[in-house]
């Protein structure tokens, strides 16, 4: 994998814009210091995910789990939310088929479909539930701390789903939890009740935690090879390494997008692979760099109110939807493409006889080559307006280039914590609204909190 990160210099762009040269010196001068605070956090704990690059034992594991699980079920149901859900979508959009619940059993060589259910909206999960055949299923229950209230709803829903098709015990062999090794609520409910349960490593936060069973078990139900999946992850750890700044793409873009964020009031961070397989793991990298870096207070707990603002977006589909702001609105943004080099199926765009010539053109080009010559020519256009932007070149879409992009990301954040002067491990920002939800929905200990449904926090001011 590689970025190109020209397009961020000014020199690159229309000479008023974008970061001088000297400055990208700063930022390479500085970053020792940034590379020794990382370095001594590893040392205390704080950043568990570097280490999944290395799990062999557990890899293994979770093959012999979903190999000897896998036969049994045609279906793996997912059930989480933010960090215990948009990984796992994001690997099964990237490395399994399109369509792959609509491929028949051979296509999908015998491995089971796969729904995964991070809302609780209750029309997706009703639709779900009547589309899934229960003797058929493989339940996955996600939560790393094991009381999140969205996910402790679904289960009951799909417990109690189960426990009238099946029996209660029958239903838990249709069970597997993945959540903390002895703390928490799914924990209790796994040991009392005699159901399989996953361990999520201790050291690492839910939106770091794709490269470890949160991820992992249900990307090796569906046929994913996992042991790619990591040791792509470990080639970007390895990478990370690197002193010098230009030779560490994960730190470079940290120093790169905080310098446009801090000195250019570039502030929205915009990832657009053009890839419609990895338009998921453009949903994953918001929230994985927006919980990790919006915060209140830094690490010496002052105020700062900091934090990039992330965007999803999709190439080529977006150039007729979001571009024209990119090209055209503020300066605030700096947009990152992913592009393949290879794609994993390509097709010829036919000839045809007596096309008018503003159609002809296209005859003989493929549809890979069209998506990637749009993709440059949108970084091009973009740099001619001064705007600045970055690419992110992979090979192709394999399990190594998929786990060693996750991984670059996370130890992005990583970075881009230290440049930001804040925890990226933290959420506190989330707690207030969790605390109402349980005030409102009567759980014991919270009555006093101000709910919305009593008034505290209504809005009194409504048009209708
Ligand atoms: O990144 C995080 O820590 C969060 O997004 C969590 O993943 C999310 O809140 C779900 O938490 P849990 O896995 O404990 O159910």
């Amino acid at each position: 994998m590689k970025l190109l990160y020209g397009r961020m210099l000014a020199d690159k762009l229309d000479g008023e814009h974008g970061l001088p040269r000297p400055r990208l010196q700063d930022l390479m001068q500085r970053f020792p210091g940034v590379l020794a605070e990382v370095r001594s956090r590893r040392r205390e704990g704080e950043y568990g995910f570097y280490e999944l690059g290395e799990q062999a034992e557990t890899v293994a594991a979770i093959r012999r789990f979903a190999e000897g699980v896998g036969q049994a079920y045609d279906h793996v149901l997912v059930l989480g939310i933010g960090g215990s859900a948009l990984g796992t979508k994001a690997l099964v959009n990237a490395l399994r088929p399109p369509a792959w619940n609509e491929l028949d059993d051979e296509a999908r060589e015998f491995y089971p479909r796969i729904t995964i259910l991070e809302n609780v909206d209750p029309t997706s999960i009703a639709a779900a539930l009547r589309r899934i055949d229960p003797r058929r299923v493989l339940v996955n229950v996600i939560s790393k701390s094991g009381g999140t209230a969205e996910t402790l709803a679904q289960y009951l829903v799909v417990r109690a789903w189960l426990d009238q098709a099946l029996g209660p015990d029958a239903a838990v062999r249709h069970l597997a939890f993945t959540t903390d090794r002895s703390k928490g609520p799914l924990r209790e409910l796994a040991n009392r009740e005699g159901i399989a349960a996953l361990e999520v490593p201790a050291g690492v936060g839910g939106r770091f935690s794709v490269l470890t069973p949160v991820g992992l078990l249900p990307a090796a139900l569906v046929g994913i090879d996992i042991d790619g999946l990591v040791s792509g992850a470990r080639r970007a750890v390895q990478k990370a390494e690197h002193e010098s700044l230009l030779a560490n793409p994960a730190a470079l873009y940290a120093a790169l997008h905080w310098a446009a964020d801090a000195w250019l009031g570039a502030k929205i961070h915009v990832l657009m692979p053009y890839s419609d397989r990895l338009r998921e793991l453009a949903a994953w990298y918001v929230q994985l760099w927006a919980e990790s870096l919006g915060k209140r207070t830094d690490r010496r707990g002052s105020v700062v109110h900091t934090g990039p603002t992330p965007q999803g977006a999709l190439g080529a589909t977006d150039q007729h939807s979001q571009v024209q702001l990119f090209m055209e609105g503020p300066y605030d943004k700096v947009v990152t493409f992913v592009r393949l080099e290879h794609h994993t199926e390509d097709v010829v765009i036919p000839s045809r006889e007596g096309l008018p010539e503003e159609v002809a053109y296209l005859q003989g080009h493929t549809l890979g080559e069209l998506l990637n010559v749009e993709q440059e020519a949108t970084s091009a256009a973009l740099a001619k307006m001064g705007r600045m932007n970055g690419t992110l070149v992979l090979p192709g879409l394999s399990a190594e280039s998929v786990g060693e992009l996750i991984m670059f990301f996370q130890l992005a954040t990583g970075f881009a914590g230290a440049w930001y002067g804040v925890n990226p491990f933290d959420q506190p920002g989330v707690e207030l609204g969790k605390r109402l939800t349980f005030a409102a929905m009567g759980r014991p200990g919270f009555a006093k909190e101000a709910s919305p449904r009593s008034g505290g926090g209504a809005p009194a001011d409504i048009a209708e």
